[in-house]
């Protein structure tokens, strides 16, 4: 990736340690590593690290931490804090991002306002140095921004990426660059999919979603009502009418000078500002997570920004239909029948199939502004969390190299994801008695016969889908990734744009 402007609040030295001037100095630590791996360190805090080793009292688990203060002068920093990274055999770019996550997380606990991190494990010192400001940048992430009674969060410290061997400094800043901004816009992102359905509503999704990617250099247009009813876009008004808000189509566009005519990616996201399910409604029991449908379309959003700020050198368009889905009086019923902008129709089985419908038309429109690329995602099925869980997001399309270019790429950002089968057989499942497909295919592969409908959009690109259902949100707190939005796929996305595409 070319780098633009650098981000004045990171810091990168080259070893020694001991001229790091900061308040404490974070160290991944691996279970075969001696007190002697890292020159001066266990001096520095007078044995300690020698000491907690052979005592057991670290043994460098993965997260475990031990922290010590430094007693030698001629040290700058103040404190050492080790973090646990188990063997060192599995000490790839996807640890060091998530120890340094566990290290920011322990070093804004202790109010630390300078912070250095030894970009330490196996990797090119660039990757890991990237890396590693992703996982300071994650751990600035606060998620209580409603809170009126606990005290506000100490603002995130000043970082400091400290690599131990001789790498040319300027890639060296060029991957800070990338690494924060990649991790400023996963924090976007996670911000926006927090927000609850009352404030982000499509119009506030939009005119937001708008100042994020300007700012980063990306042309946005905001197509309203009226403009998605003239672009025939029956799918995304079906959804939208049982809701007293108005839908929005946001349009993101990436058009570098001397860009070459093919490829452009196209990139496109579900905005649903909030599921009720519609008339077909959901239980009420966990409804509020619903909030986060639009996670997709922040992801398409913020991945947006930092594809203009880190300058990638192809045409990138990025659609996000917006809308919520609503009972309300005027709703899309069962049975009802609508007509996509493409022109083929769907009948409507169940209400609550909504994201499928939106990005029917959002697929077809990007298409439309001359993508030759397409990669969707979206929070679309419960039954994808069924068959990978909270840590995978599905991955469906065609042709399977694409496919599988944008998994590597999906899996060295840090979001893990994996291949699910889409054999034409599924479609069987969609046939309609009156329409030219329904938008639900039974419980037997629900991720994939979601998949199958949106395919009818594809025109036959390439293209890829990425069902976030399941890893858009965190249940649990882990070491590296606090309960709540993850910011899953801004990475990935805005890594694409850096690609040359196989396909
Ligand atoms: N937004 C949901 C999918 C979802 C479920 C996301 C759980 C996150 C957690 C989607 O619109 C939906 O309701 N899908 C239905 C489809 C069904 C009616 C065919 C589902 O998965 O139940
Ligand atoms: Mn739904
Ligand atoms: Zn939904």
């Amino acid at each position: 990736m070319a780098v633009a402007p650098s981000t004045p609040s990171v810091n990168a030295v080259a070893g020694p340690l001991a001229a790091a001037d900061v308040d404490l100095v974070l160290v991944p630590w691996f279970e075969d590593d001696q007190p002697s791996s890292l020159d001066g360190l266990d001096d520095a805090v007078g044995g300690e690290v020698s000491r907690a080793l052979e005592s057991r009292e670290f043994q460098a688990k993965s997260y475990e931490q031990f922290f010590a203060p430094v007693s030698q002068r001629i040290w700058r920093a103040r404190r050492v804090g080790l973090i646990g990274g188990g063997p060192r055999a599995s000490a790839g770019t996807d640890l060091i991002r998530k120890l340094a996550v566990a290290g920011g997380l322990a070093a804004r606990q202790r109010r630390a306002a300078r912070v250095a991190f030894v970009a330490r494990g196996s990797g090119s010192p660039v990757e890991l140095a990237q890396a590693a400001i992703e996982g300071l940048t994650l751990s600035e992430f606060y998620g209580g921004s409603y809170k009126t009674t606990d005290p506000a969060p100490a603002p995130p410290p000043a970082w400091t990426i400290v690599t131990l061997d001789g790498t040319a400094e300027r890639s060296i800043h060029e991957a800070i660059t990338r690494g924060r901004v990649l991790g400023e816009c996963s924090n976007l992102a996670r911000e926006l999919a927090n927000e609850p359905g009352n404030t982000l509503t499509p119009r506030e999704f939009a005119a937001r979603s708008a100042a994020i990617a300007s700012e980063g250099g990306i042309r946005v247009e905001i197509l309203d009502e009226r403009q998605i009813d003239q672009l025939g876009m029956g799918l995304l008004l079906g959804v939208a009418r049982g809701s007293n808000e108005a839908p929005r189509l946001i349009v993101f566009r990436h058009d570098p000078p001397g860009a070459p005519g093919a490829p452009t990616l196209g990139l496109i996201g579900k905005g649903i500002t909030f599921d009720t399910g519609g008339i077909s409604i959901k239980p009420a029991d966990g409804m509020e997570r619903m909030k986060d449908d639009m996670a997709g379309g922040a992801a398409v959003a913020c991945a947006m920004r930092a594809i203009g700020r880190l300058g990638a050198p192809i045409r990138v368009v990025g659609v996000v239909p917006a809308t919520e889905n609503m009972p309300g009086g005027r709703a899309v019923k069962p049975g009802d029948i609508l007509k996509s902008a493409e022109g083929k129709t769907v009948e409507v089985i169940n209400t609550d199939a909504e994201g499928r419908l939106i990005l029917g038309d959002g697929l077809w429109y990007a298409r439309k502004l001359g993508a030759t690329h397409l990669v969707d995602v979206a929070t679309l099925t419960g039954a994808c969390v069924v068959a990978l869980g909270k840590i995978t997001s599905g991955l469906f399309g065609a042709p399977p190299s694409w496919v599988e270019q944008v998994r590597r790429v999906a899996d060295r950002a840090g979001d893990r994801s994996w291949p699910m089968p889409l054999f034409d057989e599924y479609r069987d499942q969609l046939k309609s008695e009156i329409a030219d497909f329904t938008n639900t295919g039974g419980r037997p592969g629900g991720s994939i016969t979601a998949a199958m409908f949106l395919k009818e959009f594809t025109g036959g690109l390439p293209w890829t889908h990425m069902d976030i259902a399941g890893t858009a949100w965190a249940d649990e707190a882990k070491p590296y990734m606090p309960k709540g939005p993850t910011g899953v796929a801004v990475r990935t996305l805005a890594s694409l744009a850096f690609e040359t595409f196989d396909v």
